[in-house]
């Protein structure tokens, strides 16, 4: 966490592979966060930003230095640092921390070329959503807190036919093969980061059912670093026990295979950690209530009001699982650490003033 006295915008950095939920997860922390974000008015229509009344959302495929025609020629994919370029990505999250404006490239997704850039005032919240916010040493160190979705193989493979068989007409066997021919350059450039994360919220085949692994229900973990400023991990039941929960089928609906939570402490790349998890689906969204009174350290500002974010946002996928809870979770703890941050700063700066 690097929050001085001088910064202006708090920096949220959030780092997945491409079609692995991030602008999904945007969308509910930008609603927690208040306002939501809509593209910048008058702007370029395919304009990656997102601007609210307290975050702006800017997706890092912008800072892509090869088009697509050049990766192409060269044999690069957009994972590749060598794609990216990280000097004014570090250049522009520092001016926007200092409180100055800046002029953002636009890559164009329909293209696949630079648009012109455009313009990105200091936004109270900085949400950085892409492949890589916690590649580059300097930009890891702007942001204030991290996040990295980490989706296995399986459910990535679930989640792409889902999409892209249906949208965009791809074969089953090409989906197979676009995800294989990423993976080298997933494994070495993206998967690294989440060592960096503050929490990560990992995606894996349920444990329900003995042997599936087509990544239908979803087992989701929440793990949650111990020790950083300004978060206090959520814990079932009683922090710092281990706690196996089957909640009771009365009060809470589901159909097979059921719904198991767990809680616990652990290690993550050496560092301590509190793990929340959840396997399995919710067949009716109004009795989450239940859950939520049993979680602590929420954030909410008054009670029941994951169960109305979740509610709210029903229609996002995830929203009958664990990615759903656990992203919505992690936009409350978001809110509380920004409101800190600021509330710090500012008695800094009061302090400051009086000297
Ligand atoms: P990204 O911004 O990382 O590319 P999106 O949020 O656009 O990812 O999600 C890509 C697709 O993956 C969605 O359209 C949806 O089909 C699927 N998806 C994302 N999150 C979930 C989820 N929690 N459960 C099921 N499917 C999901
Ligand atoms: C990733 C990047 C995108 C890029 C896409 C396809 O998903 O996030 O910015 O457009 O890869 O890359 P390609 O080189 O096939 O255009």
């Amino acid at each position: 966490s690097a929050a001085a006295a001088g910064d202006k915008t708090v920096v949220i950095g959030v780092a997945a592979d491409s079609g692995c939920g991030k602008s999904t997860f945007m969308r509910r922390l930008t609603s927690v966060l208040g306002g939501g974000a809509e593209p910048p008015r008058g702007g370029n229509p395919e304009s990656n930003t997102l601007v609210g009344d307290t975050a702006t959302v800017v997706c890092l495929d912008d800072y892509h230095s090869l088009d697509r025609a050049a990766r192409k020629a060269r044999g690069l994919t957009a994972l590749d640092p060598r794609a990216n370029d990280f000097d004014l990505m570090y250049e522009q999250v520092r001016a926007i921390k200092d409180g100055r404006a800046v002029d953002k490239p636009v890559y164009n997704h329909v293209t696949g070329l630079l648009d012109p850039p455009e313009r990105v005032a200091p936004p109270r919240i900085l949400l950085l959503e892409g492949l890589h916010p916690m590649y580059d040493e300097r930009v890891r160190g702007l942001l204030d807190f991290s996040i990295y979705l980490d989706i296995s193989d399986e459910v990535k493979f679930a989640w792409k036919i889902q999409r892209d068989l249906a949208e965009r007409g791809h074969s089953l066997q090409s989906i197979k093969a676009i995800i294989e021919a990423r993976k080298p350059d997933f494994d070495a450039y993206i998967d690294p980061q989440k060592q960096y994360a503050d929490a990560v919220i990992e995606v894996l085949p349920t444990q329900l059912i003995p042997g599936d692994d087509d990544g239908k229900v979803p087992r989701v973990r929440l793990i949650m670093k111990e020790g950083v400023k300004h978060f206090a991990p959520v814990y079932l039941f009683d922090e710092g026990s281990t706690i196996s929960w089957i909640p009771c089928g009365r009060k809470l609906s589901c159909s097979y295979p059921g719904i198991k939570f767990a809680y616990g402490f652990g290690a993550y790349f050496g560092h301590e950690v509190s793990v929340l998890e959840m396997d399995g689906r919710f067949d009716k969204l109004d009795e989450l209530i239940y859950v939520e009174t049993h979680l602590s350290n929420l954030s909410t500002k008054f009670y029941g009001e994951v169960a109305q974010q979740m509610l709210t946002h029903a229609d996002l996928p995830g929203s009958n699982n664990g990615t759903g809870l656990f992203q919505t979770i992690v936009g409350l703890k978001i809110r509380e650490l920004c409101e800190q941050i600021v509330a710090e700063r500012d008695a800094m700066t009061a302090d400051a003033v009086k000297v």
